[in-house]
């Protein structure tokens, strides 16, 4: 497959159909993203839907401004707040690594993803996607749209879950040094409003031209789950 024309088709689908949505930055604008907006973005995301953790980013961030505003929280006012998001581990990681990154990188995220791995609650997905949206490297930002996205395109037969290691093999093979944030949030909108898991709409997608799956006749049955 021409891997150059697919990631420009789906960069152009980006431009004009991405979601807006408060921790991106505005259509059009080159302006660094603030690494602390997008770690606790992707932190909420891992725990719910896009609809329900926008109000939560929206009161953390007009509270809690920056990492180092968070990390001065008072555990129990942190809590409160992350009530209705669910998994209070999350929300104890979460001020678990804003101190850390206050006190010991002086309030700021590290801008790579093995720095970002050190941190408390920062696992695989969270680091490699900080550091591709917020510091632009080229980090292989695997979730459950893309892991769908990537086995649609290929079609891959192995089944869920045996199939994550050719998948994630799959998903970096597209990934390159030209815009990897946007790259990464092309597929995952795509994967959310397009490539959905039940009726997807190939009539609408930017890179159906490539999709295995969709020559197939049958893009829905993918990814493949072993019959429980
Ligand atoms: N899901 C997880 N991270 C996301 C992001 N940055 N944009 C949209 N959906 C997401």
């Amino acid at each position: 497959a021409d891997i150059a024309k697919l990631r420009s088709a789906l960069l152009d689908w980006y431009d004009a159909h991405a979601r807006a949505l408060p921790w991106r930055r505005p259509p059009g604008s080159t302006d660094r993203v603030d690494p602390y907006r997008v770690w606790l973005s992707e932190v909420m995301l891992q725990q719910t839907t896009v609809p329900h953790a926008t109000p939560y980013f929206e009161r953390f961030t007009a509270r809690w401004p920056t990492v180092s505003d968070l990390a001065a929280a008072e555990d129990g006012d942190l809590m409160a707040a992350w009530a209705g998001l669910g998994y209070y581990a999350r929300a104890r990681n979460l001020l678990a690594c804003a101190r850390t990154v206050a006190r010991d990188h002086q309030g700021v995220f590290p801008d790579t993803e093995a720095g970002l791995l050190e941190l408390p609650g920062v696992g695989a997905y969270t680091a490699a996607a900080v550091a591709a949206i917020a510091s632009d490297r080229p980090a292989n930002v695997v979730d459950g749209n893309v892991e769908r996205v990537v086995a649609r395109l290929f079609a891959v037969e192995t089944p869920l879950p045996a199939a994550r290691p050719e998948l994630r093999r799959l998903a970096g093979s597209l990934v390159a040094d030209d815009r990897p944030g946007d790259w990464a949030q092309a597929l995952m909108d795509l994967g959310s409003t397009v490539c959905r898991p039940r009726w997807p709409l190939c009539l609408m997608c930017p890179i159906s031209g490539f999709c295995a799956a969709r020559a197939t006749g049958e893009p829905d049955r993918y990814p493949v789950k072993t019959k429980k």
